[in-house]
């Protein structure tokens, strides 16, 4: 962490109360001066933070900027050991900043946070619209023990998390459009990148890196995507730090268990696409049939015109009926 994160974190400890420079200062080994200029820098980010000569700095109990505080002050107690989580104003990909620390050796649970992306990345080479402040822009460094084939399993406990936290969260229903987006009102409010690297020595994963990107108070979206994204709330209230901690809890409590597949009677439950007339385009093949189910394999089971049952593992789908495009 840096200084400035490390100062605001011990005014966050004692919101509301003034805590001296020096005392600060000493808490990080840092110069009175170093702590001066972060406190000025929290100040330019739009953190409230009172000062007084002779007693300190106070952060206001009204300061509200998104903090890895507030994710932190909701994690289960073995989430605020085993997590370490920055909260940044900008970034390329989050995605990207991780893999580029996986490959350095970076540390299973560490957690990026953006409130905005430059070139936010979405799954098939696509962008994601990642605007300032208006949506949770996550990713999570993950050095997991099994084989890359379950791999898969990250992304899809990773959208039934999201889906569960948004619901708790906010007053929406979610449903889940296989593989891993999660949709609102029939509109895409969610998506979840997983990028994985494997090890040859032991064929298993080096890292993976789970990145999701949320919309929350997105209003205006670009033309391309403006019938087919939208946000999770009406209000302009801040759900980042609730949405954020409630993904971290629900995401880990399955990943511990991961073999164990909890998630994917969960997961069947949401899907949107059970009993749907569907189009499944496969490389430049087309079929068309009704999704009966999803397997163990996370598989979707379509029972083609002429009743065949096919298995597809990869692709895109897109609905015959149901209002559902993309
Ligand atoms: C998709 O819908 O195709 C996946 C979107 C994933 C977006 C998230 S936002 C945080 C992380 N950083 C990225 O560049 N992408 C993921």
């Amino acid at each position: 962490m840096k200084v400035k994160e490390q100062v605001l974190s011990i005014l966050e400890e004692n919101r509301g109360s003034f805590i001296s420079g020096e005392e600060i200062a000493e808490a990080l080994s840092v110069s009175r001066n170093a702590v001066w200029k972060s406190v000025n820098a929290l100040k330019k980010e739009g953190h409230i933070i009172n000062a007084i000569t002779n007693k300190g700095y106070s952060l206001a109990e009204t300061s509200s900027v998104f903090t890895a505080h507030s994710v932190y002050e909701q994690l289960s107690s073995e989430l605020k050991e085993r997590l370490n989580i920055s909260v940044v104003p900008v970034v390329g990909s989050t995605n990207s900043e991780l893999k580029a620390l996986g490959e350095k050796g970076g540390l299973d649970g560490t957690v990026l946070i953006a409130l905005e992306q430059t070139e936010g990345r979405g799954r098939l080479g696509r962008s994601f619209y990642s605007p300032k402040d208006t949506g949770l822009y996550m990713s999570i460094l993950l050095r997991p023990e099994f084989s890359a084939e379950d791999s898969l399993y990250i992304t899809v406990c990773a959208a039934v998390s999201a889906a569960e936290a948004i619901e708790n969260t906010s007053k929406v229903k979610t449903g889940i459009k296989w593989v891993n987006d999660i949709y609102v009102d029939g509109k895409k409010t969610c998506g979840i990148l997983t990028e994985a690297a494997l090890d040859f020595e032991s064929g298993g994963l080096n890292y993976a890196v789970l990145g999701i990107g949320i919309n929350l108070t997105t209003r205006e979206f670009p033309a391309e995507l403006k019938d087919i994204a939208a946000a999770v709330s009406e209000t302009d209230k801040d759900l980042r730090s609730f949405i954020a901690a409630g993904f971290l809890n629900i995401f880990f409590s399955y990943y511990n268990d991961l073999k164990s597949l909890s998630f994917l009677s969960e997961y069947r439950r949401r899907s949107i696409l059970i009993d749907k007339e569907i189009s499944f385009m496969r490389g430049n093949e087309v079929f068309e049939g009704k999704v009966i189910g999803i397997d163990d394999n996370v598989r979707l089971l379509t029972e083609l015109k002429n009743g065949e049952i096919k298995a597809f593992s990869s692709g895109e789908v897109i609905l015959v009926k149901g209002g559902l495009i993309k």
